[in-house]
């Protein structure tokens, strides 16, 4: 017997009883949904609530996010990091008008054919909006079912992803959409990643191998994590007559044509730094001091030393912006924002 038949039966009522009010529970609209599960990927529960307000408040229809220029765009996700998932939502929101005529398309084939929407989103999508039998199957979910199935098969394969969602799709009650999300609640509520679980409150517990052979902390198992490239670099928070140099990203990789400060590749000394910054076009008047900051994206880690200083005229080669112009409009990823929050303008 297929130990997940008992699921829906142990999860629904308990998800009833104890789940979160979130503000994407609030409708089953898919463009609402949809906008939920991508902030959702990689970002927290509480960290997502107020841009998930926010974006809908100024993007309220595909259509609007369909027309909506590429810098508030950015703005409205400064912060959420992963920003291709935003430029994604505009090129899928654009498809959804041209092939669609502006109607959220219905079946998972069709969703799943997207710009930026894979299985998990697709299966999101389509259970909790439209009520299919789709599971979405991610680390939470991965995790709930390696525990109660004790199935040691690494989760970071693809088959194995495979396999789960084959299993929950033959399991998957009328009430499709709450069985999602009951899965994806239990394994942020209750069966967490980084702390013990609390089975004993657990709606599966009497019949998850990991809680009645104690092996519950054994799983997920997952295959050797790569290091992270590190690279060094040092970052001039630069100012001239209360205006800031910021130059674009380029089009493409990292961080691709959102704002940042100008910035060389290597940690450098002050004698190294000024060079540098004159190199760069920036001459100091005045150095007010240095920082050591890092920052992590999923395969690289920046280590950076920021240098705050005064420079003489404004040097064409830049954006001058203001403090107020930074805060409104100018999409500053965190990588840089944090030499700017240091700076008592927020
Ligand atoms: N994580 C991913 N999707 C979620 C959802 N719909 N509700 C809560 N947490 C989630």
């Amino acid at each position: 017997m297929n130990i997940l038949e008992k699921l829906p039966g142990a999860l629904l009522p308990w998800y009833d009883a104890s789940h979160r009010d979130l503000p994407w529970r609030a409708d089953r609209e898919p463009y609402h949904i949809w906008l939920s599960e991508i902030m959702l990927q990689q970002t927290r529960v509480e960290a997502v609530k107020g841009y998930y307000t926010r974006f809908l408040e100024a993007l309220p229809t595909i259509e609007a996010l369909s027309r909506c220029d590429d810098d508030v765009l950015h703005k409205l996700w400064e912060g959420l990091g992963y920003y291709s998932r935003v430029r994604n939502l505009k090129k899928a929101a654009i498809r959804i008008m041209e092939d669609h005529g502006g109607v959220f398309p219905r079946t998972f084939q069709e969703v799943l054919a997207l710009p930026g929407i894979g299985d998990y989103t697709a299966g999101a999508i389509c259970s909790i909006a439209m009520g299919l039998p789709t599971p979405a199957v991610d680390g939470n979910v991965l995790r709930v079912i390696s525990r109660i199935t004790e199935d040691d098969t690494p989760i970071d394969l693809p088959a194995c992803k495979k396999a789960v969602r084959d299993r929950l799709t033959a399991v998957y009650p009328h009430r499709a959409g709450d069985f999602t999300q009951a899965l994806m609640e239990l394994g942020a509520t209750l069966c967490g990643p980084n702390w013990k679980p609390r089975c004993e409150q657990c709606p599966c517990n009497a019949f998850c191998g990991g809680y009645l052979h104690g092996t519950a902390e054994n799983f997920p198992v997952k295959l050797p994590k790569k290091g992270r490239k590190i690279q060094e670099m040092t970052v001039f928070i630069a100012s001239c007559d209360g205006r800031y140099a910021l130059l674009r990203r380029p089009d493409e990789g990292l961080l691709a044509g959102l704002w940042q400060f100008p910035n060389v590749p290597g940690k450098l000394d002050t004698a190294e730094a000024m060079a540098a910054a004159e190199g760069l076009g920036l001459t100091p008047r005045e150095i007010f001091r240095s920082v050591e900051r890092k920052h992590i994206f999923t395969h690289i880690e920046w280590k950076m030393r920021g240098w705050y200083l005064e420079v003489t005229d404004c040097p064409d080669g830049f954006t001058w912006l203001t403090a107020e112009e930074i805060r409104r409009s100018a999409a500053l990823p965190t990588a840089f924002r944090q030499f700017w929050e240091e700076e008592d303008h927020v």
